[in-house]
């Protein structure tokens, strides 16, 4: 198995980056990349009021073209809202509640938690004069979930899927060389899948400009056929014409390798597509020798597409591909490049610890490069589409992909939903498999799951005919999806008798799509039901369920079945199964949440991957447990092991195929000491060494991240003072850092309900009892008229715009829910008037020097509990009869920062997601805890 160097990535980099200069030579398209700069603010499901009153208006957004309101309005005050940059997951940044969702991993919110369900977020952005005439659109990664889109007040449409990409042409509504505002409001009321699946705008924004004649969205289909040594590149391109183009037109496909030299290409006469019409056209090249996309090899071409009039540029647009060949053989399983290869995968879901499904891309890459060193090759996206950095990752390591879409169906919302993935992910030559499905219980056995798989394998074929479709089947293997899938797709052994299914369906290729569920904990040898702890050696879960052994030996033993795909390879939030709360996390992960492996990710490296492998468990730290029976495990790939407690022999013993070995050692603290013999030759030794206390805090960058990344993920352990890392070790770690921020923390346990970001906490303080009297003038010396009793009344109301006051008197109160020291606290007037004074309880504050409209509110004016604010204004005045005057006067601002950074150890390790600040030139993370020595890591 080969993983990827440094070098290769840095190869790899150079590669985008002369792709990238290719492009910009050439064309006028651009993608934007617009994650930085948000503000946030969650709404309220059904209180329009706490909705910031959307929709509230007397013609809806959904009424009149540009009638957004609310938040949704252009001119709508956000100075108050919390700023962000994307990808942002808001569940992961709430605390954990027992009334949460179970599958959700018991986060305060989403679904039961109207306050935190629907989030807001507003951006504004310049786009210049001179991009009149070109097609503007704004494309998004996925949003969870329902988000509805809004710019400069039009409604751009609703997205219902969490997992799709969308995209929306804003041309008509763009204000040229001046402001524009983006809003999105996303509603996470709503789960669309059993596990945990984030909140928010958590994948990526872009702002796009093309001409308007234009390669439509995801509008390349690259495949490619290999005779003897030479490929035939079939590149299939879609343009629209949103223009004023006619006539001819040339279209040029080129073809350039990694190095970014071109390979081949070749040019096309056509004519430009009507006004709104689309036009597909295929161009056939020749590659000649090409360089394979592999497992260890993933070499990858690009095509660049070219759309030229009379010898100009009008686009261009570039789509990474790969030259390989894919097989299903219902005798000999899989063929990848006509070789025979076994799958060996894993399930995940896509959230990490600390940052919740808010994944930096250099993540994706950990992530898969963490599997690939556990010898697996092969990914199932269970049970949505991916984020295209998780594709682009497994394309770059060599990681085979089961792209899967959420739900089954035969109407808009199912096939649109696999369509768009399809057409997004088919260039993608990781990808060797659609899944159209995945345990569909109420449907799976029976004709009604016959005629749908009928319906979305044959629609599936109509976009790709390239790939197989499977879906993954658990209520018996008979009847229903069974008999009619492509792919039969075994969840389970213990769901039915595979074999015999196959004995009846001869022809239909399978591989086991779900296989393991298996409950285990890092770093814990014992189960403890009351601790919810599940040992981690390798056991039967449930009765119908198998051990990951059990499991391997028998996809291993048919050569029939393509290979199997664990549940899972990373714990994931939610599913705490065999457990509920207080555990928020599942247990059948390879790794934790973090990637910290369980020891039976080396089970799989001994039988999965290529090198040599010995390892010896359970830790030696059993203090308390002198004299008594431990059991001991090796996992290795090793003909030979023996065995040694304190330099004497345990005994030697062979290995046998998919097998692990056992002893049992009556506890005494030293040295256990595991040698591995092949061809009777000492080949590895591996010890557990009993250790003394914890002594120092190390910090190490993870071996997996990649030197130039700007997010780098951090392991954080304690040793003795021998250095010896602690495996029982449960400190609790504060964290500082210089140079960038810390985006995330976590450790793996799963009963966890430790925080996994620390936010400054941002309340937004509504004014209350709103209240106005008459006056003469705007008097800061008469303080004698904010306590008179008499001439109040609710403010604006039934306000005679034609007869106004020369001057009012406004109060009203706002409620504190403390007054802390590290408070920062502002009020954020909104204009109800001009020449306007501003009071808090009976104290005049000045604006700020930044904002004429903010007033910064000094602890000392402020008190616990209900404080009085006081305005004094001349009145605005109606230019015109319809103009609508705004009433509200503002919002308060409060602003507790948060506490430092922290994370217990569990069982001797915690992991810290940090984030380089873009000028700095590197990163500095401090570690420390009571009775410890401090630990510090440089990044540069
Ligand atoms: C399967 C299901 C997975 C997960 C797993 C847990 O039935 O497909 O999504 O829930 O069970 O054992």
């Amino acid at each position: 198995m080969k993983i990827i160097s440094p070098k290769e990535i840095l190869l790899y980099f150079t590669f985008l980056i002369s792709m990238v200069s290719f492009a910009q030579n050439k064309s006028d398209r651009e993608l934007i990349l617009i994650d930085k700069y948000w503000r946030f603010s969650f709404g309220h499901l059904y209180d329009t009021q706490k909705d910031f009153g959307h929709a509230e208006g007397y013609f809806s957004y959904l009424a009149k073209t540009g009638f957004a309101d609310g938040p949704a309005a252009p001119g709508f005050d956000d100075r108050a809202w919390r700023k962000l940059d994307l990808p942002h997951d808001w569940a992961v940044e709430q605390s954990f509640s027992e009334k949460a969702s179970f599958s959700h991993g018991f986060k305060a919110a989403g679904k039961g938690f109207p306050e935190k369900s629907i989030g807001w977020y507003r951006k504004k952005i310049a786009i210049e004069k001179s991009d009149q005439g070109k097609i503007i659109s704004l494309k998004f990664d996925g949003v969870f979930r329902n988000s509805k889109v809004f710019f400069n007040g039009h409604f751009l449409g609703t997205e219902e899927s969490g997992y799709n990409g969308f995209e929306y042409d804003v041309t008509a509504y763009v204000n040229y060389g001046g402001e524009n505002t983006i809003v999105v409001r996303a509603d996470a009321s709503m789960e669309e899948g059993w596990f945990y699946e984030g909140a928010g705008i958590y994948r990526h924004v872009y702002l796009q400009k093309t001409n308007p004649l234009y390669v439509i969205q995801n509008g390349t289909y690259v495949t490619s056929e290999i005779q003897d040594n030479n490929a035939e590149v079939t590149a299939e391109v879609t343009i629209e014409n949103k223009g004023k183009y006619k006539g001819a037109i040339e279209i040029l496909q080129t073809i350039t390798d990694a190095s970014g030299k071109q390979v081949a290409s070749i040019s096309e006469n056509a004519v430009a597509p009507d006004f709104y019409k689309t036009a597909k056209y295929t161009s056939k090249i020749k590659v000649n020798n090409p360089l394979l996309w592999d497992l260890d090899a993933p070499n990858l071409y690009r095509l660049f597409t070219q759309i030229k009039q009379e010898g100009k540029i009008i686009d261009s647009y570039e789509s990474n591909f790969g030259i390989r060949s894919i097989k299903f053989d219902p005798e000999k399983g899989f063929f990848l490049n006509g070789k025979s290869i076994k799958l060996k995968g894993t399930n995940n879901h896509q959230d990490h610890a600390g940052i919740g499904t808010a994944l930096p891309d250099e993540l994706q890459y950990y992530r898969i490069k963490k599997l690939k060193e556990m010898g697996s090759n092969a990914y199932r996206c269970s049970h949505n589409p991916p984020t295209p950095e998780l594709l682009d990752a497994c394309d770059q390591l060599g990681m085979l992909v089961i792209d899967e879409t959420r739900l089954m169906g035969i109407n808009e919302y199912h096939l649109n939903d696999l369509k768009r993935l399809i057409e997004r992910d088919r260039n993608h030559p990781s990808i060797f498999c659609w899944s159209v499905g995945n345990e569909e219980w109420n449907i799976e056995g029976g004709i009604v799951g016959e005629r749908i798989t009928n319906i979305m394998q044959g629609f599936s074929k109509s976009i790709d005919p390239t790939r197989p479709v499977t879906v993954g089947i658990s209520s018996g293997f008979k009847s229903g999806i069974s008999s009619v899938v492509e792919i039969m797709g075994y969840n389970y052994m213990g769901n039915g008798d595979i074999d015999a299914h196959r004995n009846e369906f001869k022809n239909q290729p399978g591989m086991g799509t779900e296989e393991g569920s298996t409950f285990a904990t890092r770093g814990i040898y014992f189960t403890d039901d009351s601790k919810h702890y599940q040992s981690a050696y390798d056991k039967k879960p449930r009765p119908t369920f198998y051990s990951i052994e059990e499991g391997w030996k028998f996809y291993a033993s048919r050569p029939y079945l393509a290979g199997m795909f664990i549940w899972t390879g990373f714990d994931y939030r939610g599913e705490p199964t065999p457990y509920g709360w207080p555990s928020v996390t599942s247990y059948f992960g390879m790794m934790d949440v973090c990637g910290f492996p369980k020891d039976n990710v080396f089970y799989l490296k001994s039988w999965w991957a290529n090198e040599p492998v010995l390892h010896l468990m359970p830790h030696w730290n059993w203090s308390g447990m002198e004299g008594k029976e431990i059991d001991v495990w090796v996992h290795s790939n090793c003909d030979e092991v023996e065995l040694f407690l304190n330099k004497k022999s345990l005994g030697k013993k062979k290995m046998e195929q998919y097998g692990h070995l056992e002893w049992k050692v009556k506890y005494t603290p030293g040295t256990l000491e595991a040698i591995g013999y092949k061809n009777g030759k000492k080949i590895l030794t591996e010890v557990q060494k009993t250790t003394g206390n914890p002594e120092v805090i190390k910090l190490s960058v993870d071996k997996e991240n990649p030197s130039n990344a700007i997010v780098s993920v951090i392991t954080v352990e304690v040793t003795d003072k021998k250095g010896l890392h602690v495996p029982t070790a449960n400190d609790q770690i504060t964290f500082s850092i210089s140079g960038g921020k810390i985006l995330g923390v976590g450790n793996g346990d799963p009963t966890s309900l430790e925080k996994d970001i620390f936010l400054d906490d941002t309340n937004l303080v509504p004014i209350t009892d709103f209240e106005e009297r008459k006056s003469v003038s705007v008097d800061n010396a008469n303080q004698s008229a904010l306590e008179d009793a008499n001439g109040w009344k609710p403010a604006f109301k039934d306000r005679d715009y034609k007869n106004q006051a020369s001057a009012y008197i406004y109060r009203g109160k706002f409620e504190l829910k403390n007054n802390l020291q590290s408070n920062i606290v502002d009020f954020f007037y909104k204009k109800i008037g001009v020449n306007e004074s501003v009071f808090v309880n009976g104290n005049l504050i000045n604006a700020s020097t930044d904002d004429p409209q903010k007033y910064h509110l000094d602890k000392a004016v402020l008190k616990e509990g209900t404080n009085f604010i006081t305005i004094r204004a001349s009145p605005l005045q109606k230019v015109k009869d319809w103009d609508v005057m705004n009433t509200d006067p503002g919002i308060i601002k409060v602003v507790t920062p948060s506490e430092s950074w922290k994370r217990k150890l569990f069982n001797g390790y915690a992991q810290i997601i940090v984030q380089k600040n873009e000028k700095a030139g590197e990163v500095t993370l401090s570690a420390s805890a009571k009775g410890l020595q401090t630990g510090t890591v440089v990044i540069k």
